[in-house]
């Protein structure tokens, strides 16, 4: 009944049974407390945005509550930014001197949180900038802070972008070496010329040659669409696709990240959350289509989660504790059974159970087309509580054949209770014969 779906060189098994993960986005930028594009937006020099260098003390940072957080919310795995944009790292570096350990924060912070998440069997996931504005060899491009400054412009066509594609290589190479066992590499991103400006791609980061070096040190390792060669993992960003990821006409591992409100880096102003009620339906939305969600997280210059990220992740948890099963080891419904309106399918094909969640609580019944005669028993996941049903046609009792309301010969009704469970979306467990 599974799909075929394009093979991944990476290891994609866990990846497509866990379906859910925590992204994080932790750098200089939680300072500024206002986008992690903010250098970029604001065309800051280098200077001005040391400020931000000279300050960085996370004294609150506690990566086991942070994995503690992430793990009670359902998550399976985390990809953290080893270096965002602005090129600063969180771990010790040989390779440059823009990293934690020379912030008042004086220590390598990835490494305690790489063993928080793994101390709770969680995948780990490296994103890595390829973008850099903080390097003395990175060049101009469209998204470069100093764009519009002819004196960096002239400058920059002394740089020799060689020795930033070295420098990426050479991180690369620390980061899969330093850390055990990685399984997935998030890089971002490629894109084209604007305004007079040259893009960056495939053969500026050398994509070909860094993906070999990148199998050669852990073959298994997944890797993101966005180094301009394809890749293990195709991830559209802050929307939810109508229907299973297709790349040249064939249905691919995909995952979307999305963030909680409208900033990935820590924004203190930005109110665009979205409600537990919304972010548990992006996730049942995401499975239905065969896909993975990763939800982000931009902790405080203090090193904590936002107050109102753990409001959200709790809740998320809430639902989980309960309905993770339609969600772990979960995909879209093979296509003769027919989703009701307002409800979403999810199928676990180990387990032959059916998963229909309901976005909307009806009045009493759900007609479902193409499930008569394959339904052994029926539950509320939520409490395990018997869900009784009929098949087939089910006589009105006035007048036959005047009241079918739609029932065909292959419809199968559910009897709800009039009253919606007490959880975020009710889930019916349908044991299929
Ligand atoms: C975009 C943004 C970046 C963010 C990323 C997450 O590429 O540039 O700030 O890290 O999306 O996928």
């Amino acid at each position: 009944m599974s799909y075929e779906v394009v093979r991944t060189t990476g290891d994609s098994e866990w990846f497509t049974n866990d379906r859910f993960g925590l992204f994080i986005h932790w750098g200089l930028y939680s300072l500024g407390a206002r986008h992690e594009w903010l250098q970029s937006r604001e065309r800051m020099s280098p200077e001005a945005y040391s400020k931000y260098f000279k300050r960085f003390e996370p004294d609150l940072y506690d990566p086991e509550l942070w994995a503690k957080l992430a793990s009670d919310a359902g998550m399976k795995y985390f990809v953290v930014t080893t270096k965002h944009h602005e090129g600063f790292c969180l771990w010790d570096s040989k390779l440059t001197d823009y990293k934690a350990t020379n912030t008042p924060a004086g220590r390598d912070l990835l490494r305690p949180m790489v063993d928080a998440f793994r101390h709770r069997n969680m995948k780990v996931g490296f994103y890595h900038s390829l973008i850099d504005w903080h390097h003395p060899h990175y060049t101009v491009d469209p998204k470069h802070p100093l764009r519009f400054e002819p004196n960096f412009i002239a400058e920059s066509a002394q740089r020799d972008f060689s020795l930033y594609r070295e420098y990426l290589f050479g991180q690369t190479k620390e980061l899969l070496t330093e850390f055990g066992k990685v399984d997935m590499m998030f890089y971002d991103f490629s894109f084209p010329a604007e305004n007079d400006l040259p893009g960056k791609g495939k053969a500026d980061w050398g994509s070909e040659e860094l993906v070999r070096m990148i199998r050669g040190l852990q073959s298994h390792i997944l890797l993101n669409d966005r180094l301009q060669i394809g890749g293990d993992i195709t991830t559209p960003e802050q929307y939810i696709p109508s229907k299973w990821v297709q790349v040249g006409g064939k249905r691919v591992v995909w995952e979307t990240c999305h963030t909680f409100s409208g900033s990935w880096g820590y924004h203190r102003e930005e109110d665009t959350w979205k409600s537990v009620d919304v972010l548990v339906k992006m996730l049942i939305d995401v499975v239905s289509k065969g896909g993975n969600l990763l939800l982000n997280v931009g902790p405080t210059g203090r090193g904590e989660f936002d107050e109102r990220a753990i409001d959200r992740l709790k809740g998320i948890g809430e639902w989980m504790k309960r309905h993770s099963r339609s969600i772990y080891g979960c995909t879209q419904a093979p296509e003769s059974f027919e989703c009701p309106p307002d409800c979403r399918l999810t199928y676990n094909e180990q387990t032959n159970r059916m998963y229909l969640h309901v976005y909307s609580w009806p009045f009493k019944n759900i007609h479902l087309r193409g499930f008569a005669g394959k339904v052994e028993y029926a539950q509320l996941l939520n409490d395990a509580s018997e869900i009784r049903f009929k098949e087939g046609f089910v006589s009105s009792g006035i007048e036959e054949g005047a009241f079918r309301e739609g029932r065909d010969d292959t419809t199968l009704t559910l009897s709800l209770p009039v009253k919606q469970p007490n959880v975020a979306v009710p889930v019916i467990e349908l044991f299929l014969k």
